[in-house]
């Protein structure tokens, strides 16, 4: 029996299984790269997080209308309540799909339709997070955030995620506080290519709620010790760091460190489309290879409970 979890780092166009793009490309007639779903299959090889992003980004084109943004969002739903998902926190990439001339408004409502009905139809209660891609420009962040803020679109929170390096969070103060002053949560992406240069920035100038990945912050135990102190989540995905090369292999993965050091750290899956799993499979994954025991698993549950954007009672629901 697995304990009830919350999930907090999955990204919405990462569950975009193959089929589900060939299929969707066929009925809106779009001309895709891959020649058949064996073709697409062949394409999951990462050697680093821009590689995987070439693909998610193109793989998400197919994705034009209300109906297909409700029809994932229900897919996933599924597939996570299967692996045990109780509560989740789950992120959309606001100008992947604004760039493509399709309304946010399109987007939002068509990921509410399957929300909405997500306690009812797969006992899972939800927040949606606008996450915003670091390689554009901060104005074209702000430019979206005012456009659903204004037309009072339901968000929950936003985050900050695509290509790392070079992308720091001190670009984004500005978002980060109109988000904030609007009453939204608010979570970063940080330490997962990134230096911990970037997590300290992530919660000293956006003053993030939660950290996305982190994994970085081990090489500086002054960053561990604050984020120990105020116990400040940490949303890990083991799979994606191992087919990311973010680690080398999963033997190297710092979970059991991250543990050891008084993290409060839980399990996800990021893209899980793409990574090879859902939730359940990233948890097989670190019991297999650290032969974790079943308290231990209970404390990662646990983790994901203590680490959502819910209220007490809703907490203790899941407790
Ligand atoms: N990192 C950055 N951007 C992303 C990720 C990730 O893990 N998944 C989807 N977009
Ligand atoms: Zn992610």
């Amino acid at each position: 029996m697995r304990p009830p979890v919350a999930e907090l780092h999955v990204h919405l166009e990462g569950t975009l299984e193959p089929a589900f793009i060939i299929e969707t490309a066929g009925k809106h007639g779009i001309g895709l790269p891959w020649r058949s779903l064996e073709h697409l299959e062949a394409q999951y090889e990462f050697s680093d997080l821009q590689s995987f992003l070439d693909l998610l980004y193109v793989n998400l084109e197919v994705l034009r209308d209300e109906e297909d943004f409700e029809a994932v969002t229900r897919r996933y739903l599924v597939r996570a309540s299967a692996a045990g998902v109780r509560h989740a926190e789950i992120f959309f990439d606001v100008q992947a799909h604004t760039r493509r001339g399709i309304p946010a408004e399109t987007v939002i409502r068509g990921i509410r339709r399957a929300l909405d009905r997500s306690v009812a139809d797969h006992g899972i209660s939800t927040k949606l997070i606008m996450s915003f891609w670091r390689d554009l420009p901060a104005a074209d962040a702000m430019d979206a955030l005012a456009h659903v803020l204004d037309a009072g679109l339901p968000i929950d929170g936003i985050g900050l995620d695509s290509a790392e390096v070079g992308y720091p969070p001190s670009l984004f103060v500005d978002v980060y506080r109109t988000a904030r002053d609007a009453g939204l949560h608010v979570v970063a992406h940080a330490g997962e290519e990134g230096p911990a240069e970037y997590v300290w920035e992530a919660l000293d100038l956006l003053h993030v709620e939660r950290v996305d990945h982190g994994i970085r912050s081990l090489e500086d135990p002054e960053l561990v010790e604050r984020l120990v102190r105020d116990r400040v989540p940490l949303t890990v995905c083991p799979l994606s760091n191992v087919r990311l090369r973010t680690v080398d292999t999963m033997a190297e993965h710092p979970l059991p460190r991250m543990l050891e050091l008084g993290l409060l750290v839980s399990l996800n899956s990021d893209d899980p489309a793409y990574f090879g799993g859902y939730l359940d499979a990233n948890v097989d994954a670190v019991v297999a290879e650290f032969g974790l025991d079943a308290g231990t698993v209970e404390q990662l549950a646990r983790n994901s409970v203590d680490s959502a954007f819910l209220d007490s009672s809703e907490r203790a629901r899941l407790h």
